[in-house]
């Protein structure tokens, strides 16, 4: 069983969720930049809530990072339900192909004896490739499979240090500054209104699938991603759960 008692925990929880106009936050103690234990309770707490909405035949789509990543260490080995079908949010994103939403997906399928449905693709197509992909029955049957997702587990990130991450050049970066670009998911870059500025393209969910999924689980810790979160949950949709931690919790009631 998870411990995350602390001190003016459920106070915190709930003015959060209600700044952020969102369903439910779950904070552990910690900040995982700098303690991998209160990391380990993150993932534990996700999974943990994972298991617990999940039903016979619920379509998940997960997304890529270290945090989704680990979230499927924590899932406990079952045979419980009948259907699960878990799909990649989207295309690559850096070279490490264990952070891949593709991998986590099967790594997720695997362990709950699930099935799963991977996009292998560049992280970031050129117009032309991007129009031509869009037509092929493959990704048409993905698109279809967004459109029926009940549940999406996903990061969020750094703006900077995502597109860092992506290899994206010094051109790049400059311009993501200069539209003020603050937090990344799924591909979309966040300025501090949470407006959608930039978006790298690829194949994936699109933002406003996101608003007919039934559950968003949203995971993301430490200090530093503060203002991330900030701007991501400028316009999350109101369904969605975030587990955190202390370390970003204490951070955005600061800064706000
Ligand atoms: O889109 C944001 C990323 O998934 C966050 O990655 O969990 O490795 O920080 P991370």
């Amino acid at each position: 069983e998870v411990v995350r008692e602390w001190s003016g925990r459920l106070q915190l929880e709930q003015s959060l969720a209600s700044y952020l106009n969102i369903k439910e936050v779950i904070i552990v103690p910690g900040n995982v930049d700098t303690n991998t234990n209160t990391a380990l309770l993150q993932s534990k707490e996700a999974a943990k809530y994972l298991e617990s909405i999940l039903s016979d035949e619920s379509i998940i789509a997960v997304t890529g990072g270290t945090t989704i990543a680990s979230i499927s260490n924590y899932v406990h080995q079952t045979d419980k339900w009948k259907q699960l079908l878990f799909i990649a949010a989207r295309g690559g994103v850096g070279k490490d192909v264990r952070l891949q939403a593709n991998t986590i997906a099967s790594l997720f399928a695997n362990k709950m004896n699930g099935s799963y449905r991977t996009l292998y693709m560049p992280d970031s197509l050129s117009e032309e490739a991007y129009s031509t992909m869009k037509n092929e029955p493959f990704i048409k049957e993905m698109m279809d499979l967004y459109e029926r997702t009940n549940i999406i587990i996903h990061g969020i990130g750094d703006a900077l240090e995502m597109a860092h991450r992506r290899n994206s050049s010094v051109e790049e970066m400059q311009r993501l500054k200069e539209i003020g670009a603050v937090s990344e998911a799924f591909g979309y870059y966040f300025n501090n209104q949470g407006e959608a500025v930039h978006r790298i393209r690829t194949i994936g969910v699109q933002l406003k699938q996101l608003e007919n999924m039934e559950h968003l689980l949203a995971v993301a810790g430490g200090t530093k991603k503060a203002n991330a979160l900030l701007s991501y949950f400028k316009q999350a949709p109101a369904q969605t759960v975030l587990v955190t931690d202390e370390g970003a919790a204490q951070e955005m009631m600061q800064i706000i």
